[in-house]
C-alpha cells in the first residue's frame, strides 16, 4: 500500500455533563486526507483544500501529529499529505482533531498498523496542543475510537470507548461565527465547588449507566452542566433559544459542542433529529446569521479508509 485516503470525522466533546473527558464521533461532516508514502524521508503537506490554512508541518495540525508519530517509530520512507477540510476550525466540532487523527491514523496504515488506534491518541494529541495550547484527548479519542469515548486521564495515556445505544442522533448547528479553543477555556473559572463537583460526578456515573443500559431517559436528565455551560455560552448568539426550542422538539439533551459556537443535540431517532433541525433553523433564519446544520448517527467504527493504492 503507497497510498490510502480517509474519513476523519467531526466529534462532539463534553457532552454537557464531561468537560475534557467525553466525547462522541459523528458521521458524514468530517475531513479527507490522502496521504502517500515517499521515497525522500520526512514529511510535506502538498494540498489543502476547503480552508486557508497552513501547509508548515510544524504549524498545520496534521503534521504536528505526523511529525510526533515518527520521533517514536523508525521508518525507511517519507510522507505527502493531503488535507481536504470539511470541518471548519473554530467550530467546536473537533477540526483539529480531525486533522490531527487522521494524519496519524493513514501513516500507521501505511506502516503496516504498528499502533492500534489507541495507541495513536498520544500524538494526535500534539495537534490539539498546537491548536489549542492544552493536551486535551476528548475529540481525538472519540475520532480514533469511534462511537462514545472516556478519558480517564488524558496525560497518562488512559482512555477507553463507552457503549453505543443503537437509536441516537445528533442534530448540531454551527453558527458561522469563530470561537478559538484557547479563547473559550481562558474565561472558565479554574475551582468549582465541593457542590457542584458533586453533582457533575454524578452526572457522569449515570450518563456512562445510561448508555449501557439504553436508558435514554436517564441519559436525558444527566446531560447537565452547570459549571462550563453557564459561561460558555454567553459567547454563542441565541444559545438559549435553540437549547430550548430544542428540547421542546423532543432532544433528550442539548448544549455546547466542545468549546462552541456549534451546539448539538441529541435524541432518539432520526426523525426527532430531523424535527429538531428545522427547529434550530427557525431560531437563526430571525436573524442575519448564516449557519450549517448536520444530523449524525453515531459514528460506531471512527475514521475510515475510502481507497487505498
Ligand atoms: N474539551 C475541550 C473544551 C474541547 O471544551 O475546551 C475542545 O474542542
Amino acid at each position: 500500500m503507497n497510498e490510502i485516503r480517509v474519513f476523519s470525522p467531526a466529534t462532539v466533546a463534553n457532552l454537557s455533563c464531561g468537560f475534557d473527558i467525553l466525547g462522541a464521533c459523528l458521521d458524514k461532516v468530517g475531513d479527507e486526507l490522502v496521504v502517500r508514502k515517499t521515497k525522500k524521508k520526512g514529511i510535506v503537506i502538498t494540498k489543502i483544500t476547503g480552508q486557508e490554512l497552513s501547509k508548515d508541518i510544524t504549524v498545520n495540525v496534521a503534521g504536528v501529529s505526523a511529525l510526533a508519530l515518527l520521533r517514536e517509530t523508525e521508518v525507511d520512507c517519507g510522507f505527502e499529505i493531503e488535507i481536504h477540510k470539511g470541518v471548519k476550525p473554530g467550530s467546536g466540532i473537533g477540526s483539529s482533531a480531525a486533522s490531527s487523527a487522521g494524519s496519524v491514523f493513514a501513516i500507521n496504515q501505511l506502516l503496516g498498523k504498528p499502533y492500534s488506534n489507541k495507541e495513536l491518541i498520544k500524538f494526535a494529541m500534539e495537534g490539539e496542543k498546537a491548536a489549542c495550547g492544552s493536551l486535551i484527548a476528548d475529540n481525538v479519542a472519540a475520532a480514533l475510537l469511534g462511537g462514545f469515548t472516556f478519558v480517564k486521564d488524558g496525560l497518562n495515556h488512559d482512555y477507553f470507548k463507552l457503549c453505543t445505544p443503537p437509536e441516537l442522533f445528533f442534530t448540531v448547528i454551527h453558527p458561522q461565527i469563530e470561537i478559538k479553543t484557547s479563547d473559550s477555556r481562558a474565561i472558565l473559572v479554574k475551582e468549582v465547588s465541593l457542590e457542584k463537583m458533586t453533582e457533575q460526578s454524578a452526572n457522569i456515573g449515570a450518563f456512562i449507566a445510561g448508555l449501557y443500559t439504553d436508558n435514554y431517559e436517564l441519559i436525558a436528565r444527566s446531560m447537565v452542566d452547570s459549571v462550563i455551560e453557564p459561561l460558555r455560552s454567553t459567547l454563542i448568539p441565541k444559545f438559549n433559544d435553540i437549547k430550548e426550542i430544542s428540547l421542546s422538539n423532543g432532544a433528550l439533551a442539548c448544549g455546547i459542542s466542545g468549546s462552541g459556537p456549534s451546539i448539538f443535540a441529541l435524541s432518539k431517532g432520526f426523525s426527532t433529529a430531523n424535527d429538531i433541525a428545522l427547529a434550530m433553523k427557525k431560531v437563526y433564519s430571525k436573524t442575519d446569521l448564516e449557519y450549517d446544520i448536520h444530523i449524525s448517527p453515531i459514528n460506531d467504527e471512527g475514521i475510515k479508509i475510502i481507497k487505498v493504492k
